[in-house]
């Protein structure tokens, strides 16, 4: 039975969309030198990160015709290393009645020669409004929707209407997908089995909230980590001071269910939501972000453009506690190292930068350094050592949020380790090799930037800028 389309959406036509704006939406001052933005349009949660066939592909939720959301589409990228990415046409389109609304977050498996997409099909026009669908192809490119779906056409007792984001594993010759959801007030991350990706039965409840995690989990995702520590990480919905979070713990392989050890924030910047991870050829557990944040101002609109994905982070336990640090491809794109200067112009196209600096914990100075333009903007990241905060203050920025972000930091030694990747208009900074990390987008309407250092060499141990080659 052919199914019908019912809405205008095309793969084309988003594609015709994206051709014809590309060119003018790379020249905004704020577009990103070597991280993954949509050539044009919104991008939102990274979506089927995976390894398939000698390549790394990253899919993300998508709006082909406007800088604001809209019915989501899935963008494409891929990658032989993980920093050097090549847009590939549109994945999805939503196109039928249960999807009308949007192809929602979801996940990727390779199943023998092929690979599927795992994703939620919304449309607010029906009840239930979010139901779980599948796609598959053998180039990695086109995709066909399955006859099957939707796959799960309605939530469990346990969950409600808001049902969507699944991930996707295998475990024990099964596949599991864990998919998000709340009820009456309280988040919680639902399991699925399956043997064949198309007929899925009910587990039941990983974990929920315990009254003070969020009324709806949103992108959901459990992997092992070293063996015998496994790890749920999520995005609750309407929790007090939290936005993406993870439990440390063990699943019972049987039940399911999830018994936490320890939890904490995964990044405390504000510009860092919906990550998902996945498992590389050798083995890392590898995590990738949306590098932006519901309801915050994203000056890029203007341009045509909005949102983009952090760079690839290897994750790693250590104590109960995650650890996630830039992987080591990132080094490659190192072109030259600049002469170490406490002060430093730079025109605001070329701070696509890594800077390392260990610096001391105990100074009274707050440590660290800033970016100054000519028009008195000013971003500033370091660490208090008097109050133990890490910090990214951006309350003399004239557009963009302009807040002061911080998290409490001690690390019982005299020295800490400071990375930051910054690219033009987003910071990611890594404490101790990523035991703690803030990410932050800004925005300068100036053009001429000073990178000011500050502490003195007293206070400085080392100090290492390299100009990052541009990618994108
Ligand atoms: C998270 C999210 C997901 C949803 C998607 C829609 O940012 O709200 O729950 O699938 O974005 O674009």
């Amino acid at each position: 039975m052919e199914l019908i389309k019912t809405t205008n959406y095309t793969i084309k036509k988003a594609n015709e969309q994206l051709q014809n704006h590309a060119e003018k939406v790379k020249q905004s001052k704020f577009w990103l030198g070597y991280h993954i933005a949509p050539p044009a349009g919104w991008l939102n949660d990274p979506n089927g990160l995976v390894y398939f066939k000698g390549e790394y592909h990253a899919f993300y939720q998508h709006y082909p015709y406007k800088s604001e959301w809209g019915p989501m589409h899935w963008g494409h990228a891929k990658s032989t290393d993980l920093i050097h990415w090549e847009h590939l046409p549109v994945a999805l389109a939503p196109e039928y009645e249960y999807e009308a609304g949007g192809c929602f977050s979801g996940s990727a498996v390779v199943s023998g020669d092929e690979l599927y997409l795992i994703y939620t099909g919304h449309n607010e026009k029906r009840e239930p409004k979010e139901v779980q669908c599948v796609a598959k192809s053998t180039d990695g490119i086109h995709f066909e929707k399955l006859q099957e779906n939707p796959v799960i056409a309605a939530p469990p007792e346990d969950g409600s209407f808001d049902f969507r984001d699944p991930k996707v594993w295998k475990q024990n010759d099964l596949w599991n997908m864990v998919v998000g959801s709340g009820k009456d007030g309280i988040g919680k991350a639902l399991l699925y089995r399956s043997k064949d990706l198309k007929n899925w039965e009910y587990t039941g409840v990983v974990l929920e909230s315990n009254g003070n995690q969020g009324d709806m989990w949103e992108c959901p995702d459990i992997f092992s980590l070293d063996d015998d520590v496994d790890v749920l990480i999520f995005s609750p919905m309407n929790m007090e001071g939290s936005k993406t979070r993870y439990m440390i713990g063990k699943m019972d392989e049987i039940t399911g269910t999830f018994e936490t050890v320890s939890d904490d924030e995964i990044d405390y910047g504000v510009d860092f939501y919906a990550p998902q991870t996945f498992l590389d050829d050798q083995n890392r557990r590898i995590l990738i972000s949306w590098m932006n944040m519901w309801k915050k101002d994203m000056p890029e609109q203007a341009d045509g453009w909005a949102g983009a994905l952090t760079i690839p982070r290897e994750l790693s336990v250590e104590n109960n506690k995650l650890i996630m640090k830039p992987v080591e491809e990132l080094k490659q794109l190192r072109t030259k190292q600049l002469v170490k200067e406490y002060e430093k112009a730079l025109e605001l196209s070329d701070l696509c930068l890594e800077l390392e600096m260990v610096i001391t914990s105990e100074s009274s100075n707050k440590l660290g350094f800033s970016l100054l333009s000519e028009k008195g903007e000013s971003v500033k990241i370091g660490y208090n050592g008097i109050g133990k905060q890490i910090f990214t203050d951006r309350r003399e920025m004239q557009q963009g949020e302009q807040d002061l972000c911080q998290a409490y930091y001690e690390n019982g030694k005299r020295d800490i380790k400071l990375t930051a990747y910054l690219d033009r208009s987003s910071i990611e900074l890594f404490v101790d090799d990523g035991q703690l990390v803030m990410t932050n987008r800004f925005y300068f309407k100036g053009d001429n930037i000073t990178l000011l250092i500050s502490g003195n060499e007293n206070d400085i141990d080392t100090l290492a800028i390299w100009q990052l080659k541009v990618t994108m």
